[in-house]
């Protein structure tokens, strides 16, 4: 059996990501979502929100599953026995950080590839920061993420705006 991680923030989970995860599927036999429990960075869903939705919108694929992590990446993979990290390139950006990442993970665990795969030409410029500053200011966000998300992304913003009007 071929199990690869697909790493991130996934604040919150897109539909560029989803595509990603759609292309990998049809590559690896399973396919662990690895929510990233930042220490410092302020995220604004927490972990369980983040592997909760995922697993939500992933709820009818037998071979998808979400989970969350701490620490270096490499150990989490050798923890659950994946063979590789997936990871998505949306554009020439991308290429510097990822080639970094990748680097410094082929050197802490020689046996785990990192497998880059495009997103489609449509999420080429679809990130969670674009989400979140769309759905922040009451902007559609029906296109950018799957539906679950959305609902999740309106209760939160949907509640602070109250707050802010109290
Ligand atoms: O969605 P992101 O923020 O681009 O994902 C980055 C992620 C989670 C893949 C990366 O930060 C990571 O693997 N963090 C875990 C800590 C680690 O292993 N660092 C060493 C590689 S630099």
């Amino acid at each position: 059996m071929r199990i690869a991680v697909y790493p991130g923030s996934f604040d919150p989970f897109t539909n560029g990501h989803l595509d990603i995860l759609n292309r990998a599927a049809k590559i690896f036999d399973y396919i662990i979502v690895a929510v990233l429990v930042h220490p410092a960075k302020q995220c604004l869903f927490s972990p369980e929100q983040r592997v909760g939705m995922i697993n939500e919108v992933l709820k009818e694929s037998e071979h998808v599953r979400a989970i969350h992590f701490n620490g270096l990446l490499v150990d989490f993979c050798r923890q659950v026995h994946a063979c590789a990290v997936i990871r998505g390139l949306r554009a020439v950006s991308d290429y510097e950080y990822e080639l970094q990442l990748s680097s410094i993970n082929k050197q802490l665990a020689p046996e785990l590839e990192t497998v880059f795969l495009m997103s489609a030409m449509s999420y080429s410029f679809l990130s969670s920061s674009i989400v979140k500053e769309v759905a922040r200011y009451g902007g559609d966000v029906t296109s950018m993420v799957p539906p679950q998300v959305e609902a999740e992304m309106k209760r939160h913003f949907g509640n602070r705006q109250r707050e802010d009007k109290r």
